[in-house]
């Protein structure tokens, strides 16, 4: 047999491969690209660990129940991002409304989310989607 005709069952075994991981991830939603709900948690914390110590933003959570926060933030991306979760929290214009936030707040916030994002490894086009969903809210956040 040729080289040529040898290759060819192998190109065809190797697609199939390709395939089979495909089929497996069928699966395309933002939630699962990100990496499910311990990829999520992971982000959560870091944005939390940043933003109670980014002087910019720090001081409105001095009164805040952390665990609460973190609660609602892994319900509220897995929901928007297709994972299977129920966000039950405040509207978004309720939660912010008695802040005050500017969009230098806003903007300072998203900054810690990316480096959060960053740390946990997540890929940029990723990351990209996530703050894509997460952009229009500031219509509901941002007061001033
Ligand atoms: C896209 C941007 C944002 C999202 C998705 C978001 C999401 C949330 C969620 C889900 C809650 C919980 C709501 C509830 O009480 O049930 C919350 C509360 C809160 N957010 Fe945001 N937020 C954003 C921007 C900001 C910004 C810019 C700040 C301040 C710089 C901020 C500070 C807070 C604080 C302090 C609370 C807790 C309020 C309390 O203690 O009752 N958030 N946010």
């Amino acid at each position: 047999m040729k080289a040529p005709a040898l290759l060819a069952p192998l190109a065809v075994a190797l697609l199939c491969a390709l395939g089979g991981a495909r089929s497996a991830h069928a699966d395309d939603s933002l939630y699962s690209q990100l990496g499910g709900k311990p990829a999520l948690e992971l982000v959560v914390d870091g944005l939390l660990q940043r933003a109670t110590q980014d002087a910019r933003i720090k001081d409105f959570f001095k009164e805040t129940n952390l665990k609460y926060l973190r609660t609602q933030l892994v319900d509220q991306l897995c929901a928007v991002t297709g994972g299977p979760c129920r966000y039950e929290g405040e509207t978004m214009a309720n939660a912010h409304a008695a802040m005050g936030l500017s969009q230098a707040h806003f903007n300072a916030l998203v900054e810690d989310l990316q480096d959060a994002m960053d740390a946990a490894g997540l890929p940029f086009a990723t990351q990209g989607r996530l703050l894509a969903l997460l952009a229009p809210m500031h219509r509901d956040i941002v007061t001033r």
